[in-house]
């Protein structure tokens, strides 16, 4: 039951004692959150996995968090994902093959390796993260996309920003880049279904993906919501749609949401555009200094696979490691891990 799965839980986490960390993502459930000995945002999250001594990272996050863990520490550390079905429904909108057919599209019209930095949010798998490495691209999380999109363009005049496009957009737009530069790249038509002219005159090339919880947000529910309470400061992470972020007064990664509302003024309301679990955690805590903290959607929208890692997973890969059995380990071959490194490291160095 509950109460003997915390006990264990507990049990196992002080007989492993230095040699474990846990990290554990903002959108992960209560039971398994608490017993995180960091957490953070994607970009703490992986210089926190940088800098661990530990011999075993369990990242209770989705698969391309451990991904990094493992690019990101010594060889000899070991890497693992309670849950291996815990993925990224966005990550998997991009995938090796098509972004170099892309490449070799953009190729029929223009000289990509001569005048596009190709840059992944940090939600893809490794190796196209080592692809951005051999193209001299990068990496980007949703608190450095800012950055990380100014130094591109101080390496080439364009950027093939994938696979989310409302990260790209939200952020090119707050740059100052109108919206027909930002041209959407949909990978299931020839060319990405755009004109010569188009790439040409494009500074940014969106991959047309997104998360599927963040689109849920619709620019109606502020509305009706600002309807009844015209006080209310609006907050949303930047995988929300453009209309979304547009009726936003603030718009940052998880992290820079809890630091927003834990910093703000009491007596004050906010209308949260991110996961639920992370909403409904920050609601419980700031309810005792006068904040009330609103979930955007009127309807249940939540990380299905971050909710994935239970701590009944948990338990089953620490006690199995105090046993001296490493299970669920994330493993990045050499080749991509070496190449996925460069490109990371380009991200840790600018920002
Ligand atoms: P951040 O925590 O980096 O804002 O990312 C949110 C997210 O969707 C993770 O998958
Ligand atoms: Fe992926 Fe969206 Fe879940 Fe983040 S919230 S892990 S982007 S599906």
């Amino acid at each position: 039951d509950d109460a003997e799965c915390e006990a264990r839980l507990l049990a196992a986490k002080h007989a492993l004692g230095q040699r474990c960390v846990i990290l554990g993502h903002h959108y992960q459930r209560d039971e398994v959150f608490r017993h995180a000995d960091l957490t953070g945002d994607s970009l703490k999250l992986s210089r926190e996995a940088a800098q661990s001594e530990a011999e075993y990272i369990v990242f209770c996050g989705v698969h391309f968090m451990a991904e990094v863990a493992d690019i990101l520490s010594r060889p000899e550390q070991i890497a693992i994902l309670p849950d291996l079905a815990a993925g990224c429904s966005m990550a998997d909108m991009a995938n090796l093959k098509a972004v170099e057919r892309c490449w070799r599209e953009l190729a029929e019209v223009i000289d990509p390796d001569q005048c596009v930095t190709p840059v992944t949010y940090i939600n893809s798998a490794a190796d196209l993260k080592a692809f951005c490495g051999r193209h001299n691209g990068t990496v980007c999380t949703s608190s450095n996309a800012r950055k990380i999109l100014e130094w591109s363009f101080d390496q080439r005049e364009k950027v093939l920003f994938f696979p989310d496009q409302h990260l790209g957009r939200n952020t090119g737009y707050r740059m100052g880049l109108p919206l027909d530069q930002m041209v959407t790249w949909d990978f299931t038509q020839p060319r990405g279904g755009l004109t010569v002219e188009q790439i040409k005159n494009a500074r940014i090339i969106l991959w047309k993906g997104f998360c599927s919880v963040h689109q849920m947000f619709r620019p109606e529910q502020i509305d009706r919501f600002l309807e009844r309470h015209p006080d209310t400061q609006v907050i949303a992470h930047p995988e929300c749609s453009f209309e979304v972020c547009e009726k936003a007064q603030y718009i940052g990664s998880t992290e820079y949401i809890l630091k927003t509302i834990r910093e703000a003024e009491p007596n004050t309301r906010w209308l949260v555009g991110t996961e639920l679990n992370m909403v409904n955690r920050l609601a419980d805590e700031v309810r005792p200094h006068g904040k009330a903290v609103h979930f955007m959607s009127p309807t249940v929208c939540m990380c299905s696979t971050m909710f994935r890692t239970d701590p009944q997973h948990l338990l089953w890969v620490l006690e199995n490691l105090a046993a001296g059995n490493v299970v669920n380990r994330i493993k990045v071959n050499d080749g991509d891990a070496h190449a996925a490194r460069l490109a990371l490291n380009r991200m840790l160095q600018v920002t």
